[in-house]
Formats: C-alpha cells, sequence, structure tokens
C-alpha cells in the first residue's frame, strides 16, 4: 500500500508543484484520477488528507528502493524516508537494523537525487537536534532544500529541521499579510522566517541554539532578503521577553514544549493579532489550548499537521487576541 495525498482534482496542479518541490512526489506511481479527485502517490507522508491505497506503478522504471532487495528484506524495509536536499534520512527499527547496509545501499541505487544516507537515531535535547550517523556517501551533513519555492541549507546534524513541514510553512505564509511584525519564537534554520521574510512581512526570529543564527543568516541571504531587513536574536526566548515588541504574528514551533512560553508570548500579541502554536497531542488526551490563556484569547482553528509516532500527532493551534489588554501600549 502507498501513502498518497487526495486533492480535489482542479488543485491538483498546484499539490503536484509543491510535493515536487519538496520530494515528496513518489514518481515510480501514477497519480489516480477518481471521482473528481487526483491521489498523489507520496515518498513521504505530508499535511493533507492521506490515503493508504494500491499504487498504481509507473511504466517507467521504479523508484521503489525495496525491489533491488532481497525478498526477505522487500516487504519489513520501509518504504517510506524523509529527504533533506540529496540527503536521504533512514530510520530502522530494531528488528531491520542489521541490514541497513544493504538497505541503505539499495536506496542510494535507486534514487539518482540522492548521493548520501544517514540514519535517524532521533531528535534529542533542548535545541531539537537529530542524532544522525551517515551510512553511505560522504560525511557531510549539510544539505540545501527546496520548498516553496524557497532554498533552505543547513547541516542537519547541527540545527532542527523537517521536510515534513512545507505545507504547514505554506499555510502560515499564506496567511501572512504583507508588512506584519512577526515573531518566530523557535526559528531554528529559519525556514518560516525566511518565506515570511519574503513576503514582505518584518520578522524577528529567535533560537537558543548558536548554530541556527549561523545557517539562518545564510538561509536568508540565499533567499534574496539583506540583514537590514530582519532581526535575528541568538537567546532563550524567556530571557529576552522583555526587551522584544509587539506583534501581528507569533510563531511558536516548538512542539514538544510550548506551554511553558504561551503566556509571556502572548503578551507581546497586538490586538486582532495570532499565535500559531504546534503542540504534540497524544491521541488519547483532551488537550484545550485555552485552558492556558486568558479570556483575551480565542483559539480560532486547531488541526492535525502530521502523526508524531503512532499514539500522538503534531497539532496546530491558530489563536486570536480578542481583547485588548496589551502589555505596550504603542500599537
Ligand atoms: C522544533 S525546532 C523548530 C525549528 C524551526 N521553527 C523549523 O520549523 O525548522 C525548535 C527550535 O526551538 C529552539 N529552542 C528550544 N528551546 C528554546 C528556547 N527556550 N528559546 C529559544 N529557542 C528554543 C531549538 O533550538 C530548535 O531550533
Amino acid at each position: 500500500m502507498i501513502k498518497h495525498l487526495k486533492v480535489v482534482a482542479n488543485q491538483a496542479q498546484k499539490a503536484k508543484i509543491f510535493l515536487e518541490d519538496c520530494n515528496a512526489l513518489n514518481d515510480g506511481f501514477l497519480p489516480i484520477k477518481e471521482d473528481g479527485f487526483v491521489f498523489w502517490p507520496l515518498n513521504f507522508e505530508v499535511e493533507g488528507e492521506i490515503i493508504e491505497r494500491e499504487g498504481l506503478s509507473s511504466s517507467r522504471v521504479s523508484r521503489d528502493y525495496r525491489l533491488k532487495l532481497p525478498l526477505n528484506l522487500r516487504n519489513i524495509a520501509p518504504r517510506a524516508f524523509d529527504i533533506f536536499g540529496s540527503i536521504a534520512i533512514l530510520k530502522l527499527n530494531s528488528e531491520i537494523i542489521e541490514f541497513s547496509d544493504i538497505i541503505s545501499k539499495s536506496l542510494l541505487d535507486s534514487n539518482p537525487n540522492i548521493d548520501r544516507v544517514a540514519l535517524d537515531m532521533g531528535v534529542k535535547g533542548e535545541f531539537r537536534i537529530r542524532e544522525l550517523d551517515m551510512i553511505q556517501g560522504e560525511s557531510n551533513f549539510v544539505g540545501i532544500h527546496k520548498e516553496n519555492g524557497l532554498k533552505i541549507k543547513v547541516d542537519i546534524s547541527k540545527v532542527y529541521f523537517s521536510p515534513r513541514l512545507a505545507m504547514e510553512r505554506k499555510r502560515i505564509v499564506d496567511v501572512a499579510i504583507k508588512g506584519e511584525d512577526i515573531l518566530d519564537a523557535f526559528a531554528g534554520a529559519s525556514p518560516f522566517s525566511v518565506g515570511l521574510a519574503r513576503k514582505g512581512c518584518t520578522l524577528t526570529s529567535v533560537d537558543s541554539n548558536p548554530e541556527a543564527e549561523k545557517w539562518s543568516h545564510e538561509n536568508f541571504a540565499l533567499n534574496g532578503i539583506k540583514r537590514s531587513e530582519y532581526r535575528f536574536i541568538t537567546s532563550k526566548i524567556e530571557d529576552v521577553i522583555s526587551d522584544l515588541g509587539i506583534y501581528d504574528r507569533i510563531i511558536m514551533n516548538n512542539p514538544t514544549n510550548p506551554i511553558p512560553y504561551l503566556e509571556g508570548l502572548s503578551s507581546l500579541l497586538k490586538l486582532n493579532g495570532f499565535i500559531h502554536l504546534y503542540k504534540i497531542v497524544e491521541k488519547d488526551e483532551e488537550f484545550e489550548v485555552e485552558n492556558y490563556l486568558s479570556s483575551d484569547f480565542k483559539c480560532v482553528s486547531k488541526r492535525v499537521v502530521h502523526p508524531y509516532s503512532p499514539q500522538s500527532s503534531m497539532m496546530a493551534f491558530d489563536i486570536t487576541r480578542a481583547v485588548s489588554n496589551v502589555r505596550n501600549t504603542n500599537q
């Protein structure tokens, strides 16, 4: 079974461009057209309606790397993997880790866009850094990833980056309005910030990882944004709240631990502004973000961005300030 993104037919070309842009389109299979919908075959899960169904094999040589594996491994090796630039990021469970060499070699041989394969041992610590072991190709974790018409360059062993957020980042850029003052509170290599700055918003980007600053400057420059057009602060966000201004939009992309920062950051939101908060929510948890906010705030939408584990999902909460009670009144 192959994961497909289901889109209405008149959105199909737009979806295709997006999927190609972030390397999510599985070109070993054909799109399926059915009842006014198009089902795009995926390399990895993206945001949207995902349907698992039998793939329609392309007449071209299939890119499913598992076809090069011996039969006993074909059905236990993972079909899906993330791609960052030309680095494939592979997660192998304990059942198949001993076959990492043969699995990674066949992945490399099957996909001309991949020149390195890294084993993903999970994201850890305050900086959310991915523990990686390069098992094929040069031991260099720097890649350039293309998404939404942007280039994001980063050393993925030193700064967090997830290609799975491409559609969410596009959604935020789409809803933002040119000229807005935006705080990206957990910016990482600045993939949200760069897209928003390119739209004409004024960005203040903050991250506590010093490597995030280095790659953020690189990414603003790579996408044509001058140093004078944004501000990057290397600090824990809680240590700079009193030095910041007030904002039309605040992005809180620290999904494993956002709540301790919510009260402080919500005090920086202008009337009618928006906070976009991300949080990992257990499937059986009844999480209401409004329980952590004063009555000035309303959660106007919540949605699943992508599955995080079999028991949890990453969710996005859009929160607005409906009553004026802003700390600093010079808006
Ligand atoms: C999940 S990553 C998100 C990165 C980025 N927004 C993206 O979309 O790729 C969370 C980031 O928050 C940073 N971080 C964690 N705690 C922080 C804090 N207290 N203050 C500022 N940044 C923090 C980490 O270094 C990490 O880069």
